[in-house]
């Protein structure tokens, strides 16, 4: 293989996110339109000798199996029935706890590129169906694009790419635990939810006006009260700047803006970084095969 092979891993929004029961196994199942943005960390493999470590820009990132990246590699060496070393290293771009899939997004970068640098051949499908083991967001990310995600987050449908338009992401300043959140919803009683149906009939149609209309998060309504309200002003921002629907996404803290003008987005992120926010300019992304 290659000495230093590269792969892109990109982030997700949810379009849609909702919350059903729980499951027999304590997950919750869910109902969520994702869709991958070009916005990215990069993963790299150095092959060296013994065992599987990771190293980022970020210090504090573990570097052993506590990073889901190295459990990836370990995993697919497993499956594949192959030895490999090597050090993962990551250029983390993505927030971290940001509810865009940045862990497992390089964990899925990490099955593509191993599958590929070793001629392993693994089928998407077959990386989707090992990818359950590392977590529900893993199997999106192997290829991305517009999905329906179902079950605990692993039962994809490809839906048609959505119409190409700028996203600018913007994260309010608080960490959301996820297994939180999910628990923080079961003693809610959740009243609204997302229009799924109507979004996969906007997706079907390519109306991005329509797609922007049923953009909705569950959790917005399960957060604490001042995140609820950190969330609630940047996509007020948002919407005042010029975005076609803001929502948070996933578990959170980042908040997404669908913009119809690129020019308008660019001035939104820049108004963010002035008001102190940490925001990025980016645009939807379609599937990537493997
Ligand atoms: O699958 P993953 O490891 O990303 O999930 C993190 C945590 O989020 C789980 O341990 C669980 O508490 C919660 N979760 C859930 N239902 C899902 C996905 C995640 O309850 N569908």
């Amino acid at each position: 293989m290659k000495s230093n092979a590269i792969e892109r891993a990109r982030a997700k929004l949810n379009l849609t996110m909702d919350v059903l029961e729980v499951q027999a196994d304590g997950y919750h199942s869910v109902k969520t339109v994702m869709q991958t943005v070009e916005f990215a960390d990069t993963v790299r493999y150095i092959p060296g000798d013994l065992g599987i470590r990771a190293q980022s820009n970020l210090p504090w990132l573990p570097t052993d199996v506590k990073n889901l990246a190295v459990r990836a590699a370990e995993l697919f060496a497993r499956a594949a029935g192959i030895k490999i070393g090597g050090l993962i290293m990551i250029d983390k771009q993505i927030p971290v706890g940001g509810g865009m899939a940045g862990g497992s997004s390089n964990a899925a970068a990490v099955l593509r590129l191993l599958n590929r640098e070793y001629n392993v051949g693994f089928t998407s499908k077959e990386l989707e169906k090992l990818s359950e083991k590392l977590g529900s967001d893993v199997p999106f990310c192997v290829c991305g694009g517009t999905v329906l995600a179902e079950g605990r987050g692993e039962k994809l449908t490809e839906l048609r790419p959505v119409p190409s338009c700028s996203v600018v992401i913007c994260r309010p300043d608080f960490f959301v635990s996820t297994p939180e959140l999910f628990t923080a919803i079961d003693s809610l009683k959740i009243t609204a939810h997302p229009d799924t149906a109507g979004m996969l009939e906007a997706i079907e149609k390519g109306d991005i006006n329509a797609i922007a209309r049923r953009v909705f998060n569950v959790f917005e309504a399960a957060l604490p009260g001042r995140q609820a309200k950190a969330v609630s002003i940047v996509k007020s921002m948002m919407l005042d700047m010029g975005a076609l629907a803001s929502s948070m996404t996933g578990t959170g803290s980042a908040v997404f803006g669908l913009f119809g003008d690129t020019d308008e987005a660019a001035r939104a992120v820049t108004i963010f970084i002035k008001e102190g926010y940490s925001a990025w300019l980016t645009r939807t992304s379609p599937r990537q095969e493997l």
